[in-house]
This record gives structure tokens, sequence and C-alpha cells, in this order.
């Protein structure tokens, strides 16, 4: 069957350490190598500080219609990171109207997605959008308790080349399978057992996602004759957990060290953002040294995405 038009994907990647960045990026050259239309491969936090609900500006995005959404992301405790969750369910209620009704998925994680991919087809079908399918893609683990503790037994330097050419296979696949009208998914039709609510790995999962992995990193301190004020830690936080305070005024900050960076622990979700990426290590953790934070070979690369 001849296509009179390139189909259009959206793709949405949320990354705390760049691994689904990487994904993400792969999947949009590889999806326009198959000469499709790729208008908007962006962050999650960046594209919903962008987006209003101001019904002008809806209607002035309307290139933003198309007909696949892609969201990649990190499995955080057995399931989708909040942040995620609560993207999805900000973006639709601001642009239900201009979103896709059919999505597929690319998942990072440094073992095990458990119910993840069932958990949030049955978010998206809540909003009568499809999830058509997904890859997940076993990666470096970016948990630093776990790096501690399990390092011995972590998949090293991934995402790699032949992690890549799984997102090149798994695009292939959406490519092809959309051309012969069929497609074979991989999302489960019901919940792992190990996982369902009689389990203990469930109530793991279900009450470390807001307190395990912050408690577990212990307290934070910040060395301020490290910090070089790059404020690449308040752009990474997901939930706005760190803030600067500054003696003076903001032209001041440049000249004089007078600023003070405070960290929220009510608000913090242990994403361990801030101890990955801080490139001086300012931010520092008093359970775990340093050598456990995660420095990926993208790291340079991701930073500047973060920071613009
Ligand atoms: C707070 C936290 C919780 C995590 N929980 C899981 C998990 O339950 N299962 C898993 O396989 N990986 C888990 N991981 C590992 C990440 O999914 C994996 O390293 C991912 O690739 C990180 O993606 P990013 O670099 O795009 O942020 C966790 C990582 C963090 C930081
Ligand atoms: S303060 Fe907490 S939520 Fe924010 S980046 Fe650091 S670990 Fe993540
Ligand atoms: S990322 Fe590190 S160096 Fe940059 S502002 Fe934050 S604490 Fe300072």
């Amino acid at each position: 069957m001849v296509q009179d038009r390139a189909e259009k994907y959206l793709i949405y990647w949320y990354s705390q350490s760049g691994n689904s960045w990487v994904c993400a990026e792969r999947a949009k050259s590889t999806l326009e190598r198959c000469s499709a239309n790729v208008p908007l491969c962006e962050s999650m936090l960046k594209e919903i500080k962008k987006i209003s609900p101001d019904e002008s500006q809806v209607e002035s995005q309307d290139e933003k219609k198309a007909d696949f959404l892609i969201l990649v992301f990190p499995v955080y405790n057995f399931d989708l990171p909040v942040v995620v969750e609560n993207f999805i369910r900000k973006l639709i209620s601001l642009q239900s109207q201009l979103l896709p009704k059919k999505a597929y998925a690319i998942i990072t994680k440094g073992g095990m997605e458990a119910n993840t991919p069932w958990n949030l087809k049955k978010i998206l079908r809540s909003y009568n959008i499809e999830l058509i399918d997904y890859c997940s893609l076993a990666v470096e683990d970016s948990y630093i308790p776990l790096r501690k503790w399990f390092g011995f037994a972590l998949k090293k330097g991934l995402p790699n080349e032949k992690t890549l050419m799984k997102v090149d296979k798994f695009i292939n696949d959406i490519c092809c399978s959309r051309s012969r009208s069929k497609s074979k998914s991989r999302i489960p039709n019901r919940r792992i057992i190990l996982f369902n609510p009689f389990s203990i790995f469930h109530w793991i999962g279900k009450f470390s996602k807001n307190f395990g992995p912050k408690s577990l990193l212990g307290k934070r301190s910040w060395d301020k004759e490290k910090c070089v004020n790059c404020e690449l830690c308040i752009k990474a936080c997901p939930v706005n957990a760190i803030s600067i305070t500054l003696a003076s005024a903001e032209s001041e900050k440049k000249f004089i060290n007078n600023y003070d960076y405070n960290y929220d622990y009510e608000k913090c979700i242990g994403c361990c953002g801030c101890l990955n990426l801080c490139p001086t290590n300012s931010w520092t953790s008093e359970n775990f040294h340093p050598k456990y934070y995660y420095k990926p070979s993208h790291y340079k690369n991701f930073v500047k995405i973060i920071k613009f």
C-alpha cells in the first residue's frame, strides 16, 4: 500500500542520567531513515513547562498533530516514574485534541520492568489512547544504592551500539508492521503475578515509589567550595526540590560567591539526578561515596541538553 504522506511521530522522553535520552534520539533518527516525520523529540520536563491550557496556543500548535506518540523513559521501582505518569495526565488534560490515539513506548531498565508496560497501557487506555507495543532495554543502572550494593552484578557501559540496534529493530518493526497492517504486541494482557497486590514485591514497589529511593540515599549535603554555580542540579530536578538562595541581586552572583543551594527533602523523589549529574560532586549523600555516582560516556552531551 502506497502512503500519500509520511507518518508523523511525536517523541517525549524523560531521563535523569541520559540512558533514555540516548534511546529517544536513536529512535528519532531511525524513524527519519524510515521516511517518517518526527517534528518533536522533547524532554517531558521541558515540554510541560512550554504548554499551557490557553486555547489559542493549542490552535497554533496544529503542526504537532501526529499519528503516533512514542514515550521513552526509565523504570523506577518496578513502575513508571511518578514524573512520567504526571506528565502523561497533564499533557492529555491540556492537549487531548492534538494527541495521537496510538502510542508506543521504549523503556530503559537496570534489570526488571515488572508491570511498567501494563501500567502504562492502563493509564493510556483511560484516555482512549492505545499502547500498541513497547520495547524494554537493559542498560546500566543509575540508582546509586544499587550501584554500591550490587555493582558487581550490574550491566556496565550501556546503552552501547548493541543496545541501540535493538531500538533500530523496534522502530523498523513498527514501520514494517504498519505497512503490512499487522503488529505483534509484546504487552502482557495481565499483571505479572510476582507483582500482584498479594506479593511483597508489589508493596515494595508501591511504598518505595515516593519514600524508598530518597530515604535510602540518606542525608544530602552541598559543598559551597566545590560548586561552580552551573544550576544544572536545579534544571535536572524533576520536582523542583533544589533551589538557590541569593544574598544579593541576580547580576552580582557571577562575581561574588553569595549563593546557597538548598535541598527540600519533602519534595525529593530520590531519582539520584542531582548526585549523578553534578559535574563537581558538590552534592553528596552521607551513605554513598561519589565513586558510585553514574557518569556515563554520554554524560557531556546529555548535560548540554538539560542545560538549554
Ligand atoms: C530511583 C530509581 C529507581 C529505579 N528502579 C528500577 C527498577 O525498579 N527496575 C529496573 O530495572 N531499573 C530501575 N532503575 C534503573 C533505571 O531504570 C535505569 O538505570 C535507567 O536506564 C535510567 O534511565 P535514565 O538514564 O534515562 O534516567 C531505577 C533507577 C532509579 C534512579
Ligand atoms: S533533589 Fe531528589 S528529586 Fe531532585 S534531582 Fe536530587 S534526587 Fe532527584
Ligand atoms: S550541579 Fe553541582 S556545580 Fe552545578 S550548581 Fe548544582 S551543585 Fe553546583
